[in-house]
């Protein structure tokens, strides 16, 4: 093991794990060492060592691989229900930590998160890679050159496409209320964070709506309980076989390009099964302490991904528009049949486009002419967001100035979390929700 070397841990090997263990691997062998790996299934832990021929010790038991390595770095790649005691164990036994979003699923988690970081004396690094996509830095950096004042209202809608990214929230952990702390918590963070931050303010107060119009029981004539083993597969336009699937993973791994997909990985539960209790629909309201508002939707069955954000501030308005009509690569493959002549036998399809190349801000100030800014849209690593993550988190390698303040803390994830769940208590009472009780206690960089 080198010197001087930064000794990594990680704990929930599944899909998101593979991003950052290629980020010790292959972006940052001088600066960090993989040397350990937890998973309740060990075999995904063997798949890492062998496809990226690295010799990290494994573990099923979370506490022993501590104790054993005394990490310098843990990253939290498990499920959501899983961050509040990952992150706690790690940073009580003295180490820092890095943390997938969001940072947990409920408020009670986050004030016990934010208070043992302050205990313990150790960092969270809070991986908001989103902060990081071009398009996303630039409207924090015209707001802080005042291009339009100080914001007072967003509007930002988020959309899922129905028959990809968006069903597969439905297929897999994230259908559950109790895994995920549903779409407001486990998407909608990285939404949350972003506005909090071109905010530039804590939420107080969280107003929302929701519903499941297109996803779960009822909305369907077939219903099952997974795809390989449902009755319905020859008629249902979402059967999905997840052993094409499989095999497409196993060439994958075999090749040793990167694992792809995760052995074993449930991901062919009925988007319309009797459990799924997370929403589809969602309207949220959110009011600042400095008296900004925010109108948030997310909706899950749009026909393409994307989103719509109109910024208005004392000085102007900035608007950005964003619609890729090309999933991520494998999508396409992954809910579609074809014949030998590419025609789509099964399955919708999406307009076969190339990503956008770039994406554009239009801002229009009270007192100048409009005009348009063209942003480089990265189609890798969520818009080249992760390696400028993995980048800090892993290498210590920060921007010489950060005028952006773009690094999250905890607190930025326990305020985003905060939004999602006090949302989800908003719509179970009909009753807006004060996070004041909360977030006062929370030194926030965002207020
Ligand atoms: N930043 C992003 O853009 C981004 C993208 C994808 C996922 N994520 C986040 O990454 C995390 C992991 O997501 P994923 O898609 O890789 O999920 P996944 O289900 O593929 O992986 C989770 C892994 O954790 C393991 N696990 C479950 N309980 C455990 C426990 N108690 N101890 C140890 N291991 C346990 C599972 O066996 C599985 O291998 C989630 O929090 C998710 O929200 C973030």
């Amino acid at each position: 093991m080198g010197v001087g070397r930064k000794k990594c841990a990680v704990v929930g090997i599944g899909n998101r794990a593979h991003s950052w263990i290629s980020g010790i691997v292959q972006q940052h062998p001088e600066s960090t060492v993989l040397a350990g790996l937890c998973d309740l299934r060990l075999d995904r832990c063997h798949d890492v060592n062998e496809v990226y021929k690295t010799n990290a010790a494994v573990y099923d038991n979370y506490e022993l691989m501590l104790s054993d390595l005394k990490p310098d770095l843990v990253i939290i790649a498990s499920p959501d229900r899983c961050h509040r005691e990952h992150i706690v164990k790690a940073l009580d036994a003295g180490c820092n930590v890095a943390t997938e979003k969001p940072l947990c699923t409920t408020i009670e988690d986050a004030a016990a998160i934010v208070e043992a970081e302050q205990r313990s004396r150790k960092k969270i690094f809070m991986a908001f890679n989103y902060r990081h996509i071009p398009l996303c830095s630039k409207i924090k950096e015209l707001i802080l050159g005042d291009a339009i004042g100080r914001p007072v209202s967003m509007d930002l809608s988020w959309y899922l496409d129905y028959h990809g990214h968006g069903a597969s929230y439905f297929r897999r952990w994230h259908r559950l209320m109790r895994e995920s702390g549903g779409l407001l918590v486990t998407k909608a963070s990285h939404h949350f964070d972003l506005a909090n931050w071109w905010m530039g303010d804590a939420p107080s107060t969280v107003f929302a709506r929701g519903g499941r119009n297109f996803f779960g029981a009822g909305n369907n004539p077939c219903q099952g309980e997974r795809c390989s083993t449902c009755t319905h597969s020859e008629k249902c336009e979402w059967f999905t076989d997840v052993c094409i699937n499989d095999r497409t993973e196993e060439l994958s791994r075999q090749l040793g390009y990167r694992v792809k997909g995760v052995r074993g990985y449930i991901r062919d539960y009925c988007p319309f099964g009797n459990d799924v209790d997370i929403y589809d629909t969602m309207a949220v309201q959110v009011s600042y302490r400095n008296g900004g508002i925010l109108n948030y939707s997310l909706n899950a069955s749009v026909p393409f991904e994307g989103w719509n954000l109109a910024i208005n501030g004392t000085k102007g308005r900035l608007e950005s528009k964003i619609t890729d009509n090309k999933p991520s690569p494998g999508w396409q493959e992954r809910f579609q049949i074809t014949d030998p002549d590419g025609k789509i036998l099964k399955g919708k399809g999406f307009g076969i486009t190339d990503w956008p190349s770039e994406y554009s801000i239009h801002v229009m100030p009270h007192k100048e002419d409009d005009y348009e800014l063209k942003l480089p849209n990265i189609a890798d690593g969520h818009g080249g967001g992760d390696f400028k993550i993995f980048d800090a988190a892993l290498a210590d390698i920060y921007p010489p100035k950060d005028t952006l303040d773009i690094f999250a803390s905890a607190v930025s994830g326990a305020l985003s979390t905060a939004i999602g769940a006090g949302a989800n208590t908003s719509i179970l009472s009909g009753e807006p929700f004060s996070l004041n009780k909360w977030t006062s206690k929370w030194q926030c960089k965002e207020a």
